[in-house]
């Protein structure tokens, strides 16, 4: 790695959806000569080399490479949702003194073979901002959870102030008043579901609010939408930040931008870009295969979000009563408390032999791809989001954490693209969820998806605006570092 040249530093969040984007991120910025370093905790990395060719797929490029720091976790720590919280705990001991001293004396710091330039930390990551300008370098923000997440993100210290934050009340439709551009539409049920704590000391509202005052303070913030999705929360985002990168969807820029690239000959980019954490389960592409087209309601919760056993089995029942083929994803260690094979019910064991598929991951992006599929049901996650608009699938949105309530509210009322059912836990409202879905309001949603994915394949063409976005970013690096 030669030091005239800019090295980025990338550092995100130990999670699936983060983890993937920076891995993207990476690679664009390689074949843009930018010399990278992802820094991943050893947990991740660990499980990146199980399960993925990282390895083989990053040597092709000299300017790459990666580190692996401690999460201040036991190895078998399992680094849950429930138990999210350690984690922090142990890289606020562990990680941020063994990231200052990289950045300071160690392997990334001006006295070494090749300094960090800049830093792309991810966006809830403040002490990273602190490391940066005690030692005078460039850090932009990644922040992969949705803009409108963010922007509520941004506006907790003016919801404190306010008195909106924490709740007045247990009334969860009060409309929300200082979300500037939500008012309208955004309740209190729509907001991240950390805002509903009734103190405002946890540890969660503590790192949002850091990541609320340190966000603006950033040289700037990369986002993964693109203009014409966003372009009414954008408005006011950037008041605060004015320096947005709105690189969107990045898991297609990503795919286009790498299959013309000369120097890598990639026939087909899709089929070998995995960055998965678990072991895909390809066979349920050969199941699609199988089925009538637009058939297939896909399931998934995404790579935190936890069921109960009730709330799995509500969903399952409710999948094989609407009498739709099912692909569903059951990630291990999915489901809180005992559940056990033996207590399934006969009919649910039947009807899911006659028309189900179980599998503990699957290549989502090929699925979602598949013209076996009608529909998603979904946690609302932010990448899950992204891809189901731009392969136009019309969602059912049952979200559990961070931004995903939130997305939900906006894609059943801003895009209209899907369904949003919140805070409720029963067979009867999903089997009527998927006939809505596939029957009844097929038409209107398929309509408002296809005018989204048509923004969404505009924006990556050499013209558009998440192209250029990046060409920006690139370009910004190369001159900030
Ligand atoms: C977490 C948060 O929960 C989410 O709200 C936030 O936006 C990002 O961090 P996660 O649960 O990982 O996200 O959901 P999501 O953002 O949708 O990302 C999941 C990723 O895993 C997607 O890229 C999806 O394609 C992939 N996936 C999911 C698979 O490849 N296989 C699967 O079986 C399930």
């Amino acid at each position: 790695m030669s030091t005239t040249t800019p090295h980025v530093l990338l550092f995100p969040i130990p999670m699936q959806g983060p983890v993937n984007c920076t891995l993207k991120l990476a690679e664009l910025l390689c074949i843009s000569n930018i010399s990278v370093t992802v820094l991943n905790t050893e947990h991740i990395q660990r499980n990146l080399l199980l399960h993925t060719n990282v390895v083989s797929r990053f040597s092709r490029y000299t300017n790459f490479r990666f580190e692996a720091i401690s999460d201040g976790l036991p190895e078998d720590h399992p680094r849950s949702a429930e138990r999210f919280m350690e984690m922090f705990e142990g890289m606020k001991n562990v990680t941020v003194p063994a990231f200052r001293d990289m950045m300071v004396s160690g392997c990334f710091s001006s006295k070494s073979e090749c300094p960090v330039t800049v830093i792309i930390p991810d966006a809830s990551f403040s002490f990273a901002l602190d490391v940066a300008e005690e030692i005078g370098i460039p850090l932009i923000y990644f922040e992969t959870v949705s803009p409108c997440a963010l922007w509520t993100y941004l506006c907790l210290p003016k919801l404190i102030e306010a008195g909106e934050v924490p709740f007045n009340g247990d009334d969860l439709d009060v409309p929300v008043k200082n979300v500037p551009g939500t008012e309208a539409f955004l309740r209190r049920r729509d907001l991240p579901d950390f805002y509903r704590r009734d103190n405002l000391t946890n540890h969660t509202m503590q790192i949002i609010m850091k990541e609320a005052q340190y966000v603006p303070r950033a040289h700037g913030v990369i986002i993964n939408t693109f203009e014409e999705l966003d372009a009414s929360i954008l408005v006011h985002l950037r008041n605060v930040c004015p320096n947005t990168y709105c690189i969107g969807p990045l898991h297609t820029l990503f795919k286009s931008r790498l299959s013309i690239e000369p120097k890598l000959e990639i026939q087909d980019p899709q089929s070998i870009v995995s960055n998965s954490l678990w072991e895909e389960n390809r066979t349920c592409l050969s199941w699609l295969d199988k089925q009538p087209p637009k058939s297939v309601i896909y399931v998934s919760v995404g790579s935190l979000a936890m069921m109960t056993v009730d709330q799995f089995f509500e969903i399952w029942h409710g999948l094989v009563n609407s009498g739709k083929p099912f692909l569903m994803v059951k990630r291990p260690g999915s489901i809180i408390g005992d559940y056990d094979d033996n207590q399934v019910p006969k009919v649910l064991m039947d009807e899911t032999k006659k028309r189900g598929f179980f599998a503990e991951w699957v290549p989502q992006e090929e699925v979602l791809a598949h013209s076996a599929i009608v529909g998603f049901f979904t946690h609302s996650g932010w990448n899950s989001t992204l891809e189901s608009i731009v392969e136009k699938v019309p969602m059912i949105c049952l979200p559990f954490y961070v931004d995903q309530q939130v997305n939900s509210r906006f894609v059943s009322e801003i895009w209209k693209i899907g369904i949003d059912i919140k805070d409720t836990n029963d067979r009867v409202i999903i089997e009527k969820a998927v006939n809505n879905l596939i029957n009844l309001k097929r038409n209107d949603f398929i309509k408002s998806l296809n005018a989204l994915a048509k923004s969404a394949a505009e924006s990556i063409t050499k013209d558009g605006s998440s192209f250029m976005d990046l060409n920006r970013l690139i370009n910004d690096i190369k001159s900030i570092s």
